[in-house]
């Protein structure tokens, strides 16, 4: 069962006018919520990242914190499986083609769905995966979650072609994030990560991967980290909310490190799996997170 715009349907039913600005011009904001459980994992943190997005595409938010609340445990609600992700879209919906914005009455497009959520199986998280470069040629406000994804596609499709699984992107010497992640550096036994900027998506896996670093005493810098740096790392990660935290062992062919997961990112994963069952799978009134 999906939600769109004030009903609730079989994903089969749902039917969106061609004369959708998202369908004609890629205008619209999305945010990828992992459910675990059945409790949306961070839902406020996911919810300010959405109003953070809808404020750079200068789109106001259709509904209340407690309103998306409500549709979305609706959602989930409706669906099979205890652990799913949730999709939610808002386009500025339906109007004559024209690139300027049209007139104030016309009601934004809001789309939530619900998919399983399959993470990446044990044995993947033992092989690592590889990853190509590529120069991040993407705009200037990366920080917004637009559905307007073309670059990402082919960024991510550059990878499957070399049999990969992401590509990192690469941005005046300096890495941003990947095609559809964020990017982690092991380096001189300290953990990196670029700083959060209109350069790249502010993760929440990321957050939580620093914030589990801060409170396990793994060395860690959020600076940036120079293409050098990368290519001599001795390990790499990616995030994201449906990857959770995955390590990159090849790197345009070549072994990172001595081309197995790497200690700090044994370390972290153990983290992880004890803070998603401890923290993630219990709801977030009764959850203690990381700080507090
Ligand atoms: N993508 N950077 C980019 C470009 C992303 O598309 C994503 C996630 C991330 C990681 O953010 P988070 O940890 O909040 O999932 C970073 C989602 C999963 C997607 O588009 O499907």
């Amino acid at each position: 069962m999906i939600y769109l715009n004030g009903q609730f349907m079989p994903l089969e039913e749902a039917r969106i006018p061609v004369m959708d600005r998202g369908f004609i011009f890629g205008d619209g904001v999305y945010e990828v919520i992992p459910v675990y459980s059945r409790h949306p994992f961070r839902l406020a943190e996911h919810l300010r990242r959405l109003q953070h997005s809808l404020n750079g595409i200068r789109l106001d938010n259709p509904h209340s914190n407690s309103e998306w609340a409500d549709l979305i445990n609706q959602v989930i609600a409706g669906n099979q499986g205890e652990d799913q992700y949730i999709y939610l879209h808002i386009t500025r919906g339906v109007a004559k083609r024209d690139h300027a914005f049209p007139p104030k009455d016309v009601t934004p497009t809001v789309f939530i769905l619900s998919n399983p959520l399959t993470t990446p199986p044990q044995s993947l998280c033992e092989s690592g995966v590889g990853a190509v470069t590529a120069t991040d040629n993407r705009w200037l406000r990366c920080d917004i979650k637009a559905i307007s994804l073309l670059p990402n596609v082919l960024l991510r499709q550059a990878a499957v072609d070399a049999g990969a699984a992401e590509t990192l992107l690469l941005r005046e010497g300096f890495l941003t994030e990947g095609a559809a992640s964020n990017i982690f550096v092991v380096h001189d036994h300290t953990l990196l990560a670029p700083p959060k900027s209109h350069l790249m998506l502010p993760g929440i896996t990321y957050d939580v991967v620093l914030e589990l670093a801060e409170e396990n005493g793994i060395k860690y810098e959020v600076r940036e980290i120079s293409e050098f740096e990368v290519r001599s790392a001795q390990e790499l990660w990616m995030t994201s909310s449906t990857k959770e935290v995955l390590p990159i062992t090849t790197l345009d062919g070549k072994p990172v490190g001595d081309g197995k997961p790497g200690p700090v990112f044994h370390r972290m994963y153990a983290l992880y799996q004890e803070y998603k069952s401890k923290v993630m799978r219990v709801p977030a009134a009764l959850a203690k997170q990381p700080g507090e």
